[in-house]
């Protein structure tokens, strides 16, 4: 087990220990370790699970509040928290351009091959300029599919559309009218050419880039598989800095070999923090390990909202009207001027 490093810190109102890792990441069994009889509240990370022994464990020893340190909850179980009274909270809104930013950085990296010819170079290999040297893709005038358009969804499609005149589709279960704000002028006039698709075959089909930014649940498990990614183009960029059970990465390492041409850029994988067999070889993809959220701004912010999550549920502040909200501060600062 990792050491745990206890702290105690005092303020006004009384003296809390706050337990932090140095490095590991911790287990259950660490985790109860942690909570031991005493503990009013726990910030948990993405890579922890939280269900039914973790949120007994918080009730038992008099624990009212979680957050995750992350605005994915797909770790924690809400219900179990609900039966044993713990209040749950996440971090979105701070996290949401830095991690736009990501899905774009792996956007434009897969479109003009910046990992393969950065290892060229350091590889000696580069002996004057040639025609065809890492050709890639010209992203104006392209289709850009946005898969989940919440709030990061609609701020990369933003970043798309306005920074690399790209044209959009989105495909939402919902209608994104956060997303339609961002295009729609005040005069009802629609600046780009965007639409939403009724299909994911059709947004699949048409998307010379498509970026993937759902929850991820029973209805988004192994959402792009064998045969959406069989339906798209042949030279598509497909990005995920969303979680990586969305893609069957298995399906996907095979469609890699298979279209050369092909290009992923990925922050997340199925079994983190391992990739399926045969992703790291292959020259086709990117990948990065689950730094989508990693700005310092950022990373200062989700620390601050999941403390204030918390305290705010043990110290009673009143945005705890509802004792199991999720999504506790909407990020509506974050929106673009209309
Ligand atoms: C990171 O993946 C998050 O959900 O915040
Ligand atoms: C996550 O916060 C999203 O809305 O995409």
């Amino acid at each position: 087990m990792a050491q745990p490093v206890a702290i105690e810190v005092w303020n006004p109102n009384g003296k809390y220990r706050i337990c932090t890792q140095k490095k590991t990441i911790l287990s259950v069994e660490d985790i109860v370790a942690l909570i031991g009889d005493k503990c009013d509240g726990v910030i948990g990370q993405l890579t922890e699970d939280w269900g039914h022994t973790l949120f007994s464990a918080l009730s038992k020893a008099g624990g009212k509040a979680f957050s995750n340190m992350a605005v994915g909850y797909n770790n924690v179980d809400v219900n179990a928290a609900t039966k044993y009274g713990v209040a749950v909270g996440n971090t979105p809104g701070v996290l949401t351009e830095t991690t736009a930013e990501l899905a774009a950085s792996l956007s434009l990296a897969a479109a003009r091959r910046i990992v393969e010819a950065d290892e060229f170079m350091r590889a000696g290999l580069y002996d004057g300029w040639l025609p065809h040297l890492f050709v890639g893709n010209l992203l104006k005038g392209q289709t850009v599919d946005v898969i989940g358009a919440g709030r990061i969804g609609s701020a990369y499609a933003r970043m798309m559309v306005e920074g690399f005149k790209m044209n959009l589709i989105y495909y939402d279960i919902y209608q994104s009218t956060r997303l339609e704000k961002f295009f729609l002028k005040a005069n009802g006039e629609q600046p780009v050419t965007w639409k939403r698709a009724s299909s994911m075959e059709e947004v699949l089909r048409e998307a010379d880039v498509i970026s993937l930014h759902p929850i991820l649940d029973k209805t988004t498990y192994h959402l792009v598989n064998k045969d959406s990614l069989a339906v798209m183009k042949k030279e598509a960029i497909l990005v995920n800095c969303s979680r990586g059970p969305v893609i069957d990465e298995v399906a996907l390492v095979e469609h890699l070999k298979q279209n050369p041409m092909f290009r992923v850029g990925l922050d997340v994988f199925e079994d983190e923090p391992y990739m399926k067999p045969g992703l790291s070889e292959m020259k086709n993809a990117i990948v990065v390990p689950h730094i989508a959220s990693a700005s310092k701004w950022t990373r200062e912010g989700m620390a601050t909202l999941a403390a204030l999550n918390v305290l705010g549920k043990v110290k009673g502040y009143p945005v705890w009207s509802d004792p199991n909200r999720v999504d506790l501060f909407l990020d509506e600062n974050s929106l673009p001027p209309a």
